[in-house]
């Protein structure tokens, strides 16, 4: 007998289960918010995610992970995760803006990405190029290959309005200057984030965000997340791997990647049937932050999956006292 699929069983209630997976992780990582110690909120979030994992009837596998065994201890590439059931690919990023965290400053999340066994790109931990751009839009409107001042325009005649009305959103870093510059010259505004590019990208598809484009480097596993999430809620994108150096290539190579060098499309990075969910840590324009009161939080979530394209945000009242809240 065939195994049954993603869609065959309950995925529906296995959406709504891993919010409880996000939930858990953002509860935890709250903890650490503007306490200036980035590894110890990623390290809550991390372990709170592991344990979350062993109430879920999956037989999950992490492919986009904390790295590999030797350098991490829970959530590493190839950790089995789960209490078993349906085969599954896993991608994780339990605290998606570490510095955020630290800081207080907005956008930090929990995110997980499920998809059948084999349809996540197994990135390394390297730079990925990215262009996005949200639903709606013409296939091809925009191509990581072609110059900023183009794209700007094929998006700008795509969505019936000037190159100034369109605001790209870009990482703050000097290694985007002159990408930044290439926009200023075409005329587009530009929206710097300092961390949290799942949330940049995510913005290009939610038309109250403002955002019409994301562009430039950011991690190639927050790509992998960032393609799931469009998978969802729609929209295009484009990454390609960077590397500093062989080795890192070699990862690459050892990982499965074929070709090195290769254009990734969102439907490559996250292929079939795809679940999606992430938990505000700290409040920003696409989730609110955990917020704690006497023996409670409230957690802002959004859950999505890729077959009905249905986007559920999800606010939920944690006792944590009937829940034994042990972590800090
Ligand atoms: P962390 O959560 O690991 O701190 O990553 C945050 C982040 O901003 C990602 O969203 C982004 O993809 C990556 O870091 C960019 O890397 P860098 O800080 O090296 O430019």
């Amino acid at each position: 007998m065939a195994e049954p699929t993603l869609y065959q069983t309950s995925d529906r209630n296995l959406a709504l289960e891993l919010v409880r997976v996000t939930e858990a992780a953002a509860l935890a990582a709250s903890r650490w918010m503007g306490r200036g110690k980035k590894n110890e909120a990623d390290g809550a979030a991390v372990e709170a995610m592991r344990r979350a994992f062993d109430q879920i009837d999956i037989e999950g596998t992490v492919v986009i992970g904390e790295g590999e065994m030797d350098e991490a201890p829970m959530l590493y590439i190839g950790e089995k995760v789960g209490r078993g059931g349906l085969k599954m690919d896993i991608a994780v990023d339990p605290l998606e803006g570490t510095t955020l965290t630290a800081k207080g400053a907005a956008n930090a999340c929990a995110v997980v990405a499920l998809a059948e066994n084999g349809n996540f790109l197994h990135a390394p931990d390297v730079y990925m190029d990215k262009i996005a751009v949200g639903g709606g839009l013409p296939p091809g409107v925009v191509d990581l290959d072609a110059p900023t001042r183009e794209n700007l325009k094929n998006l700008a005649l795509a969505k019936k309005v000037d190159i100034a009305d369109l605001v790209v959103c870009i990482l703050d870093r000097d290694r985007h200057a002159e990408l930044i510059a290439h926009c200023r010259e075409a005329g587009a505004r530009i929206m710097l984030i300092s961390d949290g590019d799942v949330a940049g990208v995510i913005a290009t598809s939610q038309p109250e965000s403002g955002v019409d484009m994301y562009m430039g480097w950011g991690g190639a596993p927050e790509g992998v997340l960032s393609a799931a999430a469009l998978r969802c809620i729609g929209g295009q994108m484009q990454g390609r791997l960077l590397y500093e150096n062989d080795e890192q290539m070699r990862r690459a190579r050892d990982m499965g990647v074929s070709d090195p060098h290769h254009k990734y499309t969102a439907e490559e990075m996250a292929k079939g049937n795809v679940i999606f969910a992430a938990t505000g840590v700290t409040g920003g324009p696409m989730l609110k932050g955990v917020r704690r009161i006497p023996d409670g939080a409230y957690t802002h979530s959004m859950v999505m999956r890729s077959k009905s394209g249905t986007v559920r945000y999800i606010e939920a009242y944690h006792n944590l006292v009937t829940k034994n809240w042990t972590a800090t």
